[in-house]
């Protein structure tokens, strides 16, 4: 009997690499420019700052694999990866400024209101914010009137005080004051989880899948959305600031409510371990086939060290 033939490996890195290959062109070409009109008096500068150069990109990637695994319009993806970009990098800048986290390092950089002042930080997240919405409603054909309708409320919902800026408000609302488990679910859900889901629900959406396999998937963004946060808290305990390209050990100077103050170090990596296994699970109970990239992702977002 003949051996069964070995399929080949999947190379998370070389799948990401050539993704963000696409990925950081497109942002690059489009952020503070989209239409060939510079950003006026500075504000491309900070904006360009605030998005090239660094981060993981984990929310585009989670879009271009959940389109990939449902072979979706990669055009609609390619707008959708940056635009979910667009949105976490705008978060990120309003985090850093002083009236919130107080953060002068991000992305091995000094942060955008550090270097550009805090008026241009607040206008470069604004018009950030804007870019993201603008990116996914083209005026060519590339993508159909009902899916960029559905992939701007997606993103929306996940922005708006549903999602992240709700979660936002939580955090700063609870400094130094013990969480619930139930209430920190839900701030995590909120500040971090829903952009994370909805990277992956978008990629979903550039193509058609049912509803059963819709349902796994929103599963499965939940578990890696969560985990993600919780992996965030663990490492500001656990990694140094060179290793993050942001200051660490900031939860615990500014008496922050995270996963490591309510539970402990041990007690949240198997947490994270545990959500690894659900997410993993929820996409075995897609259905779906080509899933390889979004597991793979699943298991780098938890096992990783910055
Ligand atoms: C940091 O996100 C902020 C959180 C939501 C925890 P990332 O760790 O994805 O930051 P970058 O994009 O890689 O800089
Ligand atoms: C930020 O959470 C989540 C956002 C919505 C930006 P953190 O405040 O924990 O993120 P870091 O640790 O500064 O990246
Ligand atoms: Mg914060
Ligand atoms: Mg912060
Ligand atoms: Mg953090």
């Amino acid at each position: 009997m003949n051996a069964p033939e070995k399929l080949p490996l999947f190379e998370l890195s070389t799948w990401s690499t050539r993704q963000l290959a696409d990925v950081e062109q497109a942002l690059s070409r489009w952020v503070a420019c989209p239409s060939g009109a510079p950003a006026p008096a500075g504000l491309g500068d900070a904006m360009r700052y605030a998005v090239l150069d660094g981060g993981k990109r984990l929310r585009p990637l989670l879009v271009m694999a959940a389109c990939e695994a449902v072979g979706g319009n990669a055009q609609a993806a390619l707008r959708s990866a940056c635009a979910v970009e667009l949105i976490h990098a705008y978060s990120l800048v309003h985090d850093d400024m002083p009236c919130m986290d107080n953060d002068v390092l991000r992305r091995g950089k000094p942060t955008v209101h550090v270097k550009f002042g805090q008026a241009q930080a607040l206008l470069a997240g604004d018009a950030l914010q804007a870019l993201a919405f603008e990116l996914l409603t083209p005026e060519d054909d590339s993508v159909s009137a009902a899916t960029q309708a559905a992939l701007c409320r997606m993103l929306a919902l996940a922005a708006g005080f549903q999602g992240m800026a709700g979660g936002q408000a939580i955090d700063l609302a609870s400094v130094g004051k013990p969480l619930s488990s139930e209430q920190l679910h839900e701030m995590h859900r909120l500040k971090t989880g829903a952009l994370l889901q909805a990277s992956v629900m978008m990629g979903a959406a550039c193509g058609s899948i049912g509803a059963a396999t819709q349902s796994a998937l929103r599963d499965y963004g939940a578990a890696v959305g969560l985990a993600f946060q919780v992996v965030d808290d663990i490492l500001d305990v656990t990694a140094d600031s060179a290793t993050l390209g942001k200051t660490a050990g900031k939860d615990a100077a500014q008496d922050k409510p995270t996963f490591v103050s309510l539970m402990g170090l041990d007690a949240s990596r198997d947490y994270a371990q545990k959500l690894l296994a659900q997410a993993l699970a929820s996409l075995k109970a897609s259905g779906l086939k080509n899933t390889d990239a979004l597991s793979a992702l699943a298991d780098m977002l938890v096992n990783r060290s910055a």
